[in-house]
């Protein structure tokens, strides 16, 4: 197995695709859509252009749906939700589709969705993923930060790191033998520097201090948390993730 990280969408090579790619918008997109699988959401669909979100979602029955809508933290008119994953909960989300469009984690999604094994990661499923992994020994794995507008986020390069880090620390796999990319070393050291200040990282993440401002203390600390969720998203068909 051979990792390369990317740190945006927009840095993943064009002409290749990898054996899977792991999506990752830690604050908040992949820790959101894991977080409403897991209480029990149908499945999440996800779009760049909220126009076709609404769209497409106006086609199924009011009870049956829930729009999430997102752009600069914040929630978009004409939907249910924001991106806060605070507000997956099982009332809300049971046996119904999400449809979220978001400003970076969907764009991510997007990018690689033609791919063969497409999923969602974040902190809170960062060991589901490691095992998917474990289990299926893809040859080449993409890890594919969601960034911020085409440039590069602190928090999900960290994530990176500690799927890498696990990786690790569950295989014979040296780091260099498991790093395709200079990028996964980098991941690697952030993400030993901060493994248990997870939190106060994201205070000094530019994201991080941008919902701070809108006031999201919850959710970073939600989203913080290591190992929490046993449930990995993977893509059913382009844009259409459910559980594992
Ligand atoms: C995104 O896709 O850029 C994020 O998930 C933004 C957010 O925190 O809602």
């Amino acid at each position: 197995m051979k990792l390369f990280v990317y740190h945006t969408p927009e840095l993943t090579p064009t002409a290749q695709t990898p054996d899977c790619a792991i999506v990752i918008d830690v604050l908040r997109a992949t820790t959101t859509i894991a977080t409403a699988l897991s209480a029990g959401a149908e499945a999440v669909q996800a779009f760049s252009d909220i126009e076709q979100l609404l769209q497409v979602s106006e086609q199924w029955a009011p009870d049956k749906r829930l729009r999430a809508g997102e752009r600069g933290g914040m929630q978009l008119a004409g939907c249910d939700m924001g991106n806060s994953p605070l507000d997956c909960t099982p009332e809300k989300v049971k046996g119904r589709r999400l449809f979220i469009s978001t400003t970076n984690g969907t764009r991510a999604l997007q990018r690689v969705q033609e791919g063969p094994i497409v999923l969602a990661a974040a902190l809170v499923n960062r060991q589901a993923t490691v095992q998917y992994l474990l289990n299926h020994q893809p040859e080449t794995v993409w890890l594919v930060g969601s960034g911020w507008e085409g440039s590069y986020s602190l928090e999900d390069t960290v994530c990176a790191g500690a799927i890498a880090h696990s990786l690790v620390e569950k295989t014979n796999y040296s780091e260099d033998e498991l790093a395709g990319n200079d990028e996964v070393i980098g991941a690697l050291s952030l993400y030993q520097k901060w493994q248990n200040q997870l939190l106060e990282m994201f205070h000094q993440a530019s994201h991080g201090k941008r919902l701070l401002r809108l006031d999201g203390h919850a959710d970073l600390k939600y989203c913080a948390q290591t190992d929490v969720l046993d449930v990995l998203p993977i893509q059913q068909e382009p844009g259409v993730l459910a559980k594992l």
